[in-house]
């Protein structure tokens, strides 16, 4: 069975600061690597697992760097594409040497796992907070298509192309989200759309596809659909998604922290009288 984790928005602030002031968002992801090493035994192996953006606050080499710290703890190989907190460039230094990224353009990739494929896009436009599909990378994915040749294929973005109804962030969702369903419906094959820049589960069905927004490691953006939205973090427990392929594509969603105690179903108390249990 091929599985893929997906970790997004961990925002890696450096050394001894808070995002926000608020948010140990390195402890926020040092929990989920933490979790993930815990109970991977309970429902691994896990092929691969991606990081769709955001991984730091700023896009500094230190916070790279910071991050590949915590991340070396993961017990299975990771990629990730760019958010809008990111710096393409001190990104593509942080990765260099792991052989899987283009030189320049771009932070586009794709693999080939036993049951699916994945096609990893860029729409970091640097300086913005919306997102972009720029041409390279709207050829590479119909490139990356052709060849999956109607397998069922898992596409991830950072900003995903759909309203949320949280208004600051739907104006900074991805602007030629059109152009990419069609380009999903024109395939022969399965599609699912992972995302990530909303910091919280939002599912949606998008044209043939299904399109996913990733909980965040970390905080949440608030679910917040007034029209004067302030626009603000929640301190909601952060989460990760597991993608699998189960004779079509299912996806769960796992909190990043919580007890490793197990509870049996069955109980030694008398049931009370008349009662069922589920
Ligand atoms: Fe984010
Ligand atoms: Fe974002």
């Amino acid at each position: 069975m091929t599985r893929l984790l997906q970790l997004s928005d961990p925002h890696i602030v450096p050394e001894g600061q808070l995002a926000y002031g608020v948010v140990d968002t390195a402890a926020a992801l040092a929990d989920a690597v933490d979790t993930i090493n815990r109970d991977l035994h309970l429902y691994g192996p896990v092929d691969l697992a991606i990081v769709t953006g955001d991984l730091t606050d700023f896009g500094s080499p230190e916070e790279y760097a910071r991050f590949r710290n915590i991340m070396d703890g993961l017990p299975i190989p990771y990629r990730v594409i760019p958010g809008n907190h990111d710096l393409r460039e001190n990104l593509r230094q942080a990765f260099s040497e792991d052989g899987w990224m283009p030189d320049s353009g771009p932070i586009v990739w794709s693999v080939d796992l036993p049951d699916f494929g994945v096609v990893a896009l860029d729409t970091l436009v640097e300086g913005q907070h919306h997102g972009l599909l720029d041409d390279r990378a709207v050829r590479f994915l119909v490139d990356a298509l052709e060849a999956f040749n109607g397998k069922p294929v898992l596409v991830a973005t950072h900003h995903p192309p759909f309203a949320t109804g949280i208004i600051p962030m739907d104006v900074n969702n991805l602007r030629n989200g059109s152009l990419l369903r069609d380009i999903l419906d024109a395939y022969a094959g399965e599609t699912r759309l992972i995302c990530g820049h909303v910091h919280r589960s939002v599912t949606t069905v998008y044209g043939s596809s299904v399109a996913m927004i990733a909980p965040g490691v970390s905080h949440s953006v608030t679910l917040d659909q007034r029209e004067e939205n302030p626009h603000t973090l929640s301190l909601e427990p952060g989460g990760f998604m597991l993608h699998e392929w189960r004779n079509g594509l299912v996806s769960h969603t796992v909190a990043a922290r919580f007890p490793a105690d197990r509870h049996p179903f069955s109980s030694p108390e008398e049931k009370p009288e008349g009662a069922s249990r589920a």
